[in-house]
């Protein structure tokens, strides 16, 4: 196991994924994270990310000292590079000028560190400290033009330090340089896989709720689909999931979410049919934000009720993953959606979480779910918000026109899989913007409603642009849409990226 102590650096994520693509289990803690929790899990090996602070300003974080007297392997990165630097008496403060960018960085080839690799190697730069002076007892293994002290070891205490940044792919040989560190210096063995993982949590999930009884909104998405099949192969019968049918899903998802859980896991699945209550609520509303917080608090309400008649329920089992961890620990971002997810549930109710998820990324829980056989409908879903449909009708939300949405939405998808283009786009929606226009039909005049088609290529939803999809296709769909789904009159193609649009249109 390799310790990952998080400052806050953009690429802390990506430290993480790169221990673990070299086959070794790796956990991200901040960096403040107790001592003694860390010395518990004996870590072979412990990394300091890098951060946006400056190590001498006021406030600067820091991490226990007493890291560096465990006589584990410690490698610190950019910001961590500094924190070695000053924890050991050397000298850290800003450098003339920035460096940024891919540099070239001139190295010791005797470090352990740089085993088998050449004499220099370009790397990224992106740093405006810098350590003027090497503590004692460090040799300094690597330099650039601006950086005296570019990477520096101290191979008896096995403390290693670089300031450029080999988990990303612009730093050459990034990937040999931490397989150094990770086997030639931590001595990791590098056997490690999602099996593993999967039996490791089970353990860890018996080990806290014993023979205790735990509750799981399941929303039929990857992330809550996974952690609960993970807590029912620990616990059995002890979970208990609630599905809340909102009415707001696509076509025959409820469904497939009932017959998964309850006839292939046979599991403990209360579905809770509430379209009409939901409906009931949206009646009149139209504007995006309060649809949105009507939802996540009617479901909040649903969830509750059933909860109350469940006794002895002492654990909540959420689906929070990696990023979910990150973007919450910022809390600095602006509110552009108020954000449902039956992961945000419930914020007032007395439970222990267990969040079996929380280390993992997206595609890591994938995997998971590949392992625990879970179907691949589910497992290769693509995001699909926690106010579902609701926010794809634009305006009021009714029923004839969550159905239109519904048919024309099941006909893209199909048309998709077809063309084969699913892996290609990350994720793709039709919606109704709730106008409608002229058109003609067999010699007939029709005045009716209008299908937007959304679909993008994104890595993680933050950033998105609008997917190429080829022409022919796309008339395809439009055909088929205006063809077969009652009151669709036109088809049109959402060509913006995000930013300055969004993904979803509410
Ligand atoms: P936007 O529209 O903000 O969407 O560009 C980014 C990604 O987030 C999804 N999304 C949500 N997911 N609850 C969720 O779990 C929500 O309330 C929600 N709203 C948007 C959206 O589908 C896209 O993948």
């Amino acid at each position: 196991l390799i310790i990952i102590l998080d400052f806050g650096g953009q690429y802390s994520q990506l430290i993480a994924r790169r221990v673990r693509e070299a086959k070794v289990y790796c956990e991200i803690v901040p960096y403040n994270h107790p001592i003694e929790k860390i010395k518990e899990k004996s870590p072979d090996g412990i990394i300091l990310s890098g951060g946006p602070a400056s190590i001498y300003a006021a406030n600067s974080p820091k991490c226990s000292g007493k890291i560096f007297e465990m006589g584990v392997p410690v490698l610190g990165i950019c910001y961590g590079n500094h924190l070695i630097a000053q924890h050991f008496g050397g000298n850290v403060k800003r450098s003339p000028s920035r460096e940024y960018g891919i540099t070239e960085v001139k190295i010791n080839k005797s470090s352990l560190l740089f085993e088998g690799l050449e004499n220099k190697m370009n790397c990224l730069m992106s740093h405006t400290d810098y350590i003027e002076k090497a503590p004692e007892g460090f040799n300094i293994i690597g330099s650039t033009e601006k950086c005296p002290v570019a990477a520096m070891e101290n191979p008896k205490y096995k403390i290693y330090g670089v300031q450029f940044h080999p988990e990303v792919v612009h730093t050459e040989k990034g990937k040999e340089i931490l397989s150094n560190f990770l086997f030639k210096i931590c001595k990791c063995i590098g056997n490690w896989n999602m099996d593993d993982f999967i039996e490791f949590s089970i353990n860890a999930i018996r080990n806290q709720i014993g023979k205790g009884k735990a509750i799981c909104a399941l929303s039929g998405g990857v992330d809550s689909s996974v952690a609960a099949v993970l807590v029912h192969k620990a616990i059995g019968d002890n979970l208990t999931c609630v599905f809340v049918d909102h009415g707001l899903l696509r076509k025959d998802e409820a469904k497939q979410v009932i017959t998964v859980f309850k006839e292939k896991f046979h599991m403990n699945l209360i579905a809770v049919d509430a379209k009409e209550r939901f409906l009931e609520k949206l009646k009149g509303i139209t504007e995006p934000e309060k649809k949105r917080k009507i939802i996540g608090e009617e479901f909040i309400r649903v969830f509750e009720k059933e909860q109350k008649k469940l006794s002895g329920i002492e654990y909540l089992v959420q689906g929070t993953i990696y990023p979910d961890v990150i973007e919450s620990g910022t809390g600095r971002a602006a509110t552009i959606k108020s954000h449902h997810n039956v992961g945000g549930l419930p914020k007032d109710v007395n439970f222990q979480l267990v969040e079996p998820l929380r280390q993992l990324f997206k595609d890591e829980v994938r995997k998971v779910g590949k392992n625990l056989e879970l179907p691949e409908e589910i497992v290769q879903r693509q995001p699909f918000p926690g106010p579902g449909l609701a926010i794809r009708v634009l305006g009021e939300v009714t029923e004839e026109k969550l159905k239109i949405v519904r048919e024309s939405d099941f006909i893209f998808r199909d048309e998709i899989k077809k063309a084969n283009l699913e892996k290609e786009i990350w994720q793709y929606f039709a919606l109704l913007p709730g106008v409608r226009s002229v058109g003609v039909m067999g010699d007939e005049r029709t005045y009716s409603y209008t299908v937007a088609l959304r679909a993008v290529t994104s890595t993680d939803g933050m950033t998105a642009d609008f997917a190429k999809i080829p022409l022919d296709i796309l008339e395809k769909i439009s055909n088929r849409i205006v063809n077969n789904v009652e009151n669709v009159n036109r088809v049109v193609y959402d060509i913006t990226s995000k930013p300055p649009s969004t993904i979803e249109w509410e």
